[in-house]
C-alpha cells in the first residue's frame, strides 16, 4: 500500500446491469502461500497466474528484504527462491499490514531452524489468533516463545515429524504447519486440517517441489519429511472468491455475465445459493454463465462455514446481493466473530439490515432501492460488498479506502468497465 493508494477512491455510477465477459485472475490466498513456499528451496520456484495485487507485492518485498531472490519474468511470472536468505526475522511493517506474510514462519523455521515474526495484523473481521500455527510448530519440536514483540521459534537440530491435531481447521495455519512439516525428519499427520482449495493448491505445489504428502484436500494430511525440496514451475489456481464476487454482482444487477476461467468444481456453495436466490446459473466447461432469472430475487438463508460450506470471503457480497431479494434473508457468519461491520456501510445506502447482538447473524429485508452516497471499504470483502451495492444504487457512490480492494482484486476497474460499469478511480492528494 502506497501513501497515495491509501487515499484513492472509486466513484461508481449506478444503477447498471452487468453485461459481458470477465476473466478470473489467480487466487490471492493460494498465491500468497505459494510465494512463501519458495523459501523452502534454493532453486527457482516460477509462479505464474499470481494476481497483480498489493498483498502479493508485500510478500515479494518480504522475501527479498530477508535476502531471498525475487524477480518478475516477461509475461508476469514470478521467479522466487530462498537462495541468499540472510535473515530469519520477518520485517515488522510487512507482517503488520499483511497477515498472510506470517506464513514465512513455517518455511524459515523448517529450512533455517529459526524464525521470528511479530504478531500479524490484518483486517478487522474478528479475532485472528495464531495458536494453531504455534501449536503445530511446537508439536514438530520447535521451541516457540513470545518475546514481548514477536514470536521466536527455534529448532537448532531440525524439526521432527509429529501427530498434530488442529483445534480449528485454520487455512493459513494448515498451510504454515504443512510447509514446516515437509522438511521435518519423519512422518507427520495433520488432523483436522483445513480443506480449502487454496490449501490443496499449496500442497500440490509442494508435491511438485518434491514433498511427500498424501491426503491432499482432506482433513487428514500425512507427510513423510524429505531432506530438501527443489524448484518448480507452478500456475496458481484461479480465484473462486473473485469469481463468486462477479457472480453475485451479476445476479444482484439482473445481469448477463460469462465468468471465464473460474474454478467451478470448488464453487458449489456460492453457485447453489445464487441459483436458489433465483438467478440463472449455467456451468459451461470452465465458464459460468449468470443470467437473469426471477425478478426480484428471492430471499434465502445462508451460513458462512469452512469449505465446502459457503466461504466467509463471499458472505458480505452475498448479503449485498440479498438487499435486492424479496423477503427476509438470514445470514449466519460462523467463521469469524465480527465480520458484519460492513452492514453499517450498506445501511448508509438505504439497505434494511439488522445485525443480531451476537454480531454473527443478520437479517436482510428486501428488495430495497439503494442510493449512492459516500461509504468506506472496511476490508477487502467489505469493499466488494459496497461496490456491489453501488452497482444497484441510484446515483454516484463514492467508495473510500479502496486500497483494501487493491489488496485482493486484480485490475478491478478495468474488469468492471468491461462489464459496462461507469467507474472512476480518483487519486488522493
Ligand atoms: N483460528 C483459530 N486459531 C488459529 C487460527 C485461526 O482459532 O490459530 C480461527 C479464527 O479465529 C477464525 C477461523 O479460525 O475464527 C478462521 O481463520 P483462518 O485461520 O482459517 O483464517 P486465515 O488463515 O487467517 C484465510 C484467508 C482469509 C479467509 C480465511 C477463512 C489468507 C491469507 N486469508 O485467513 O481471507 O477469510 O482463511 O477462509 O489465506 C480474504 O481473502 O478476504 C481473507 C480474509
Amino acid at each position: 500500500m502506497t501513501d497515495q493508494a491509501s487515499y484513492d477512491q472509486f466513484r461508481v455510477r449506478g444503477p447498471v446491469s452487468l453485461r459481458g465477459v470477465v476473466k478470473i485472475s489467480g487466487a490471492k490466498n493460494a498465491a500468497l502461500a505459494a510465494m512463501c513456499a519458495s523459501l523452502l528451496t534454493d532453486e527457482d520456484v516460477v509462479l505464474s497466474n499470481v494476481p497483480a495485487i498489493s498483498d502479493a507485492t508485500d510478500i515479494a518485498e518480504l522475501i527479498t528484504r530477508i535476502g531471498g531472490a525475487g524477480s518478475q519474468e516477461q509475461g508476469g511470472a514470478l521467479r522466487l527462491s530462498g537462495r541468499g536468505v540472510h535473515s530469519t526475522e520477518a520485517p515488522k511493517d510487512l507482517i503488520k499490514r499483511n497477515r498472510a506474510s506470517f506464513q514465512v514462519m513455517g518455511p524459515l523455521l523448517a529450512r533455517h531452524g529459526h524464525a521470528a515474526c511479530p504478531m500479524p495484523g490484518g483486517d478487522s473481521i474478528g479475532q485472528r489468533p495464531i495458536d494453531v500455527h504455534i501449536d503445530g510448530f511446537r508439536a514438530l519440536g520447535a521451541e516457540v516463545d513470545w518475546s514481548g514483540d514477536r514470536w521466536v521459534a527455534s529448532a537448532p537440530r531440525g524439526l521432527r515429524g509429529a501427530q498434530i491435531f488442529m483445534d480449528y481447521p485454520s487455512v493459513s495455519g494448515t498451510q504454515n504447519v504443512l510447509m514446516a512439516a515437509v522438511l521435518a525428519k519423519g512422518h507427520s499427520v495433520i488432523a483436522n486440517a483445513a480443506t480449502e482449495p487454496e490449501v490443496r493448491d499449496l500442497a500440490e505445489l509442494l508435491r511438485v517441489m518434491g514433498a511427500n504428502i498424501s491426503g491432499i484436500g482432506t482433513q487428514w494430511i500425512e507427510v513423510e519429511g524429505v531432506p530438501a525440496l527443489r524448484g518448480a514451475a507452478w500456475s496458481v489456481m484461479p480465484d473462486r472468491i473473485e469469481a463468486g464476487t462477479f457472480a453475485a454482482a451479476a445476479a444482484a444487477t439482473s445481469g448477463t455475465v460469462r465468468i471465464e476461467g473460474a474454478p467451478i468444481a470448488s464453487m458449489e456453495a456460492p453457485l447453489a445459493k445464487i441459483a436458489a436466490a433465483g438467478a440463472t446459473v449455467t456451468r459451461d466447461g470452465e465458464a459460468i454463465a449468470i443470467g437473469p432469472g426471477r425478478s426480484p430475487l428471492d430471499a434465502i438463508h445462508l451460513q458462512a462455514l469452512p469449505y465446502p460450506g459457503l466461504p466467509t470471503d463471499l458472505q458480505a457480497q452475498m448479503t449485498a446481493m440479498l438487499t435486492q431479494a424479496k423477503g427476509e434473508s438470514h445470514i449466519f457468519e460462523r467463521v469469524f466473530d465480527n465480520r458484519l461491520l460492513y452492514v453499517d456501510e450498506l445501511r448508509k445506502m438505504g439497505a434494511d439490515i439488522t445485525v443480531a447482538q451476537t454480531r454473527s447473524a443478520a437479517v436482510v429485508r428486501g428488495p430495497t432501492r439503494l442510493h449512492g452516497t459516500r461509504v468506506f471499504a472496511l476490508d477487502v470483502r467489505a469493499g466488494a460488498a459496497v461496490l456491489l451495492a453501488a452497482l444497484v444504487a441510484e446515483g454516484t457512490t463514492v467508495i473510500e479506502d479502496i486500497y483494501h480492494l487493491d489488496r485482493g482484486y486484480e485490475r478491478l476497474e478495468e474488469k468492471l468497465r468491461g462489464l459496462g460499469v461507469e467507474v472512476e478511480r480518483v487519486h488522493g492528494v
